[in-house]
């Protein structure tokens, strides 16, 4: 067992959907994924391992922020040989391109996190970015679904209440959204050489300040799940 997943080798599946709400891997397992044993239940950071159209998926929740999320990560890919990593989140919408309830392909990451100069030193700004295979599959399986989907560069803030972020600049700069998770995931699925994707449904909207109630989140994105595990099975 690793130090933060109370799973056993084998228990998890190569292919993982990582929501970083835990009730939201829940309600995948309980409501898409068939044959499901819950694998961990540490910290209430839930994981389980089902199938999906026979295909061995597992769901494990990632928690808020870069930090949490590289915990759980790193110990996927180096404890349990999770080859392919689905994360599965909501977002604030940035850019006026961008509206409530759209679905959201993270092309690249964005940070003002550490990660990146933790990484490389001060002077090299490396670019994250998702798998191309995983990103050009989800993208033609939601035209298969008759979903469109808005792809493009994604802001992981480093704190969720922050007033002294240029947001403007971002947009400007071609910024779709922002939450706090995907630069930090495909930092490390290049350093492990794994494949990422980030698969987000807008839930707030930084420029009109329209937002989904917690409930909302929690149920509302079932296009975005069947895209996600759609997409895992191709
Ligand atoms: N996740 C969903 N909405 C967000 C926002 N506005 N900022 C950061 N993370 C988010």
């Amino acid at each position: 067992m690793s130090t933060h997943i109370g799973a056993k080798k084998g228990e998890i599946a190569e292919t993982v959907l990582m929501p970083g709400d835990p009730l939201r891997a829940k309600f995948i397992a309980d409501n898409f994924l068939e044959d499901v044993v819950q694998y961990s239940s540490v910290r209430n950071m839930f994981g389980f391992t089902g199938t999906y159209q026979g295909k061995r998926i597992s769901v494990q929740g990632s928690g808020m922020g870069i930090p949490s999320l590289a915990i759980y990560t790193t110990e996927l890919i180096k404890e349990y040989g999770v080859k392919t990593i689905y994360r599965v989140g909501s977002c604030g919408g940035m850019s006026p391109d961008v509206h409530m309830r759209d679905i959201i392909l993270g092309q690249a990451g964005t940070t003002d996190s550490s990660i990146i100069e933790n990484t490389f030193g001060p002077n090299m700004y490396y670019s994250p970015i998702a798998d191309f295979e995983l990103l050009d599959s989800a993208y033609h399986v939601a035209e298969e679904m008759g979903i469109k989907t808005k792809v493009g560069n994604i802001f992981a803030a480093d704190r969720f209440y922050n007033d002294e972020i240029d947001t403007q600049k971002l947009i400007d700069y071609g910024v779709l959204a922002t939450e706090m998770e995907t630069s930090g995931l495909y930092l490390l699925a290049a350093k492990y050489h794994v494949r990422a994707l980030t698969i987000l449904t807008v839930s707030d909207h930084l420029l009109t300040g329209e937002a989904m109630s917690a409930k909302d989140r929690e149920t509302s994105f079932d296009e975005m799940m069947r895209l996600a595990l759609n997409t895992a099975v191709k």
